[in-house]
């Protein structure tokens, strides 16, 4: 019988006890990345929302803070955002960090959604309500996940809220009025379900002196492979009205089934764009098997955009503190997979936490496949489809899958590279997730091995590849 903690992520955020979805209020101030947490106390279901609280110096190892945000008499503490007031524009403080939430509560004529806010003196440890909420309303029953950040050629501060299946954008000087100046989403990308915890950021295009913004729109359900996903738009911005200047497809920003809730970091350092989702989704998460605790949030990521056939794309690169988390490296010689091909050992003290660095080199297949793999025969298989351009992972032999028929699933991705692949795998105790092409796809899936995957093996068709490297760390 495994250990009950055996699903325990090693390098991922987890709460100790309770139950845990959206990442919130994310902010960094004097060398240290806080992060709050859509966060249940009493229990490992979701329920009694309040704001958990977590710290860390690197983006790997958290510190949990306990609760910072607690329900009131205007209900539940939902998602939202925080923001570092400089200024002193809300006249709580210099440097005062003021959180923005909604406020979330059934009564016996419906649910209602409002947003209130709340303010710290001692860096984000312990808030105190602000009497006038709640500070922004509306009739609309969707109504919800703040994200306040600043616009700097404006000089004001601006809110971007989900509101059923649109986005609304307000402005404010002072952090406590709000004006709503426009709303977005009317035709634009998916709508297979509500909207959900927006995010608005100005990024830099690479290879040029171009900047854009894009808007993270969090769907659910609707996702391509069901259940919750996160979808961008990539436009203008003028500090009152975001224009998508690509609205021709649907773009997503991670191919697996468990990146949900995706938001950036405010105020990150060297200019940088820090994303982090919350790993899974509403179709299981109450169900998976952990029972301490559930859920974990994704690797941070490091947001960017890129061009690609006179598109633009987000691209999504493990942000770079996950490194320090490396042990002592492994490498495989490398080696031509013709047929088949097993790795039998991938680590000799295999904790089930590790990252693999791959690169292949086609040699004229069109199916390149290969597989994590255990004592037990559980796998996690995926494969590149050359001529469909895919990355494709298969899940349905994971593990322990049976605990929500929405769970088995195979996820696709849209793969360019055809003559040369590079890969990422981070595998942690109950996940996976894919980086390739240096980010310009991302695939995390959660899985539940009985033991941890140890091996690998490679299969080939036509004129085979080689696996010129195969490096394995270790990640503690
Ligand atoms: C998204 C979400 C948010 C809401 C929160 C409640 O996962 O539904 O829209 O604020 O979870 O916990």
């Amino acid at each position: 019988m495994a250990n009950k903690e055996s699903f325990r992520p090693v390098y991922h955020h987890t709460p100790a006890y309770g139950w845990m979805n959206d990442p919130n209020g994310m902010f960094y101030k004097d060398g240290v990345y806080h992060l709050y947490f859509q966060y249940n106390p009493y229990g490992s279901v979701w329920g009694n929302m309040h704001w958990g609280h977590s710290t860390s110096t690197d983006l790997a190892h958290w510190t949990f803070e306990g609760c910072a945000i607690v329900p009131d008499a205007w209900g539940a503490i939902f998602s939202g955002s925080c923001v570092v007031d400089h200024e002193n524009t809300a006249g709580f403080g210099k440097d005062a960090i003021v959180a923005f939430y909604t406020s979330a509560k059934s009564t016996p004529w419906g649910d209602v959604q409002a947003e209130s806010m709340a303010y710290s003196l001692d860096n984000g440890k312990t808030f105190t309500k602000y009497e006038g909420n709640p500070i922004v309303t509306s009739e609309e029953k969707d109504f919800r996940d703040p994200k306040v950040f600043w616009y700097a050629p404006g000089k004001h501060w601006c809110m971007i809220l989900a509101v059923g299946q649109h986005m609304e954008i307000y402005s404010s000087a002072n952090l406590k009025d709000w004006k709503k100046e426009s709303e977005f989403g009317a035709m634009q990308g998916a709508h297979g379900g509500v909207w959900e915890c927006p995010d608005l950021v100005e990024l830099p295009v690479e290879g040029t002196r171009e900047k854009k913004w894009v808007l993270i729109c969090n769907l659910n359900p609707g996702g391509p492979f069901g259940g919750s996903a996160a979808q961008y738009f990539i436009g203008s911005f003028d500090g009152k009205k975001f224009v998508n200047e690509f609205p021709t497809q649907t773009k997503w920003m991670d191919w697996g089934k468990d990146n949900y809730a995706t938001v950036t970091w405010n105020n990150a350092p060297e200019g940088r764009c820090v994303a982090l989702g919350w790993m899974s989704n509403w179709q299981y998460a109450n169900n998976v098997p952990t029972r301490q605790y559930r859920s974990a949030n994704t690797i941070a990521r490091d947001l960017t955009i890129y061009r690609e056939g006179g598109e633009l794309y987000l691209k999504s690169t493990p942000s770079k503190e996950i490194k320090k988390a490396r042990g002592e490296k492994v490498s495989v010689p490398s080696f031509k997979v013709a047929g088949h091909h097993e790795v039998a050992s991938l680590l000799k003290d295999n904790q089930g936490a590790y990252e693999i660095e791959m690169v292949i080199q086609n040699a004229g297949a069109s199916k390149i496949s290969f597989c994590l793999l255990n004592e037990k025969g559980e796998k996690v298989s995926m494969y590149y489809d050359v001529p469909r351009k895919q990355f494709v992972m298969d899940r349905s032999k994971s593990g322990k899958v049976d605990f929500s028929s929405d769970f088995p699933a195979v996820t696709v991705a849209p793969a360019t590279a055809d003559k040369e692949m590079t890969l990422r795998l981070f595998v942690d105790r109950s996940s996976v997730e894919a980086f390739g092409e240096d980010g310009k796809f991302v695939m995390t899936n959660l899985v539940f091995p009985s033991e941890t995957y140890n091996k690998m093996c490679f299969e080939s068709d036509k004129d085979g590849y080689t696996v010129k490297t195969l490096r394995v760390y270790p990640l503690k």
